[in-house]
């Protein structure tokens, strides 16, 4: 048992307390002891780790008003009465009071003991859901938090740290759940413009014919159909930040305009001759290569060069895989918070079929399935999400396989860390250059694959 078990013991005799006690520590509890109600209310604090177990019978205040004093300390405290012969309809009262449960005497050791312990796991249960419940609290009130300890994370958190007060626009480039918009959301609610707008469009989700004026407003009669005057996300993002999601997806016409306005750091109004400065952070989100599709003359290159001046690309969750069990505890934690359920710790078999798993759906697909962890138990979890889960032993990956796997994780870390530099992969791995062609070759890796045109010497 563990030595944190407390149980605090109230009755007016002094020779049951002791007796109590006695048996109650050779279990392993800890107990303090009280013969006088008022002293164990004055001590309790709300949040207490243990339980009560109080007698039913005593001359100053009996069982019944001390529970009743517990509960206004704290309504999920569980107390626990002891009761004498005949005392069962009071029992019963009191349960209905919400008492944890009663104890006759002569008292039961073992009856009592579990009985406690029961009463125990349930303050742990209820204390950890209240700790969880504020880390939920405190998580929505704060600020983003990126989860990963991956060098590819830890390098990207880097980089954009360095640039949070820059003016300079950015582009964020990922494949579909990897966190665009929460990179987005990191640098605005870490820099001087937190206290301002983060607005957010999709350039894919609104009418082409109402694109301008949803994005740099109108004046009323500027054209068909506006009736009233309308301030435009550029100009209620000012002094904040203009996330522009999926920006692959802008029509050519709007494309022109918007980079004008990059450009030119003025918006008018469609219908207005009067121009507002911006001072604007442009944050825009890609799922495509924007370079090909411009070089395809799918958009616009000169918008493209105007967007990529600080280039952030996020690494599918494939290729850092070491951020998996630290992202799926984390949002295992947030939804037992909100759904007031506890974590069950993840198997040896489950941890395997996360890390093995490709995750085509990223982040986004690894909290779904921690939510349903939470919410539905692991096998249906799984289950769900189409996760291969070997149901023996036997047809878990064995030592040799895991290995490999894990030999062929770091080596994909590193050269993703160094951009496919192999000089630098050879370096921090201290693997000798053959030694690191033939992993590579056996575990079908391409050093084309990690390179990356860096653009964050540009700052310096
Ligand atoms: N590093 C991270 N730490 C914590 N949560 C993350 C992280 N990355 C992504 N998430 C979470 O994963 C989910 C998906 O992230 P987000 O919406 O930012 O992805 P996206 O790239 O914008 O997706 P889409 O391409 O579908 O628009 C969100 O709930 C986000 O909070
Ligand atoms: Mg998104």
């Amino acid at each position: 048992m563990s030595n944190q078990a407390e149980v605090w013991l109230l009755d007016d005799d002094n020779s049951i307390l002791d007796a109590l006690a006695q048996g109650l520590m050779l279990e392993g509890w800890q107990c303090r002891t009280f013969n006088q109600p008022v002293v164990l209310l004055r001590e309790l604090t709300e949040n207490f780790a243990g339980v009560i177990l109080t007698d039913l019978n005593m001359p100053e205040m009996d069982g019944l008003s001390v529970l009743k004093a517990v509960q206004q300390r704290d309504a999920d405290l569980p107390v626990v009465l002891l009761t004498g012969y005949g005392d069962i309809s009071i029992a019963v009262n009191a349960m209905q009071l919400g008492a944890y449960s009663f104890i006759e005497k002569p008292v039961n050791h073992t009856e009592l003991h579990k009985t406690l312990q029961q009463a125990l796991e349930k303050r742990q249960l209820c204390l950890q859901n209240r700790r969880l419940s504020a880390q939920l609290r405190e998580s929505r009130r704060g600020r983003v938090q990126l989860i990963g300890d991956s060098p590819a994370i830890n390098q990207m958190r880097n980089l954009l740290d360095l640039v949070l007060d820059t003016p300079a626009d950015v582009l964020i480039e990922g494949e579909t759940g990897s966190g665009k918009e929460m990179v987005a959301r990191y640098l605005h609610d870490n820099s001087a413009r937190s206290d301002q707008h983060f607005v957010a469009i999709n350039c894919g989700a609104i009418p082409e014919q109402l694109i301008e004026s949803e994005l740099f407003g109108s004046e009323a009669g500027a054209f068909t159909g506006a009736d009233k005057k309308r301030i435009g996300k550029f100009e209620f993002a000012n002094g904040g930040t203009l996330f522009l999601d999926e920006i692959e997806s802008t029509p050519l016409s709007v494309q022109i305009r918007l980079l004008r306005v990059l450009e030119e750091r003025k918006v008018t109004p469609l219908g207005s001759n009067q121009s507002i400065n911006l001072n604007i952070r442009v944050v825009a989100a890609t799922k495509t290569n924007l370079e090909q599709l411009s070089q395809q003359g799918d958009f616009r290159l000169d918008l493209y060069y105007r967007l990529n001046l600080l280039q952030v690309a996020i690494p599918p969750l494939r290729q850092r895989r070491q951020d998996i069990p630290l992202l799926f505890k984390h949002f295992a934690m947030l939804a037992a918070a909100r759904y007031h359920k506890p974590v069950l710790p993840l198997n040896q078999l489950q941890l395997d079929s996360l890390l093995s798993h490709s995750w085509p759906g990223n982040v986004r697909e690894l909290r779904n399935l921690a939510e349903r962890y939470v919410l539905l138990g692991p096998e249906a979890a799984f289950m769900q999400q189409g996760l291969a889960l070997p149901d023996t032993i036997g047809s878990a990956m064995g030592l040799s396989e895991r290995v490999a796997f894990f030999e062929q994780m770091l080596i994909e870390e590193a050269l993703n860390a160094t951009k496919g530099s192999i000089k630098e992969t050879m370096q921090a791995l201290n693997l000798p250059r053959k030694t690191l062609y033939d992993k590579m070759r056996k575990y079908g890796l391409i050093r084309s694959q990690f390179k990356d045109d860096d653009t964050s010497e540009l700052l310096e």
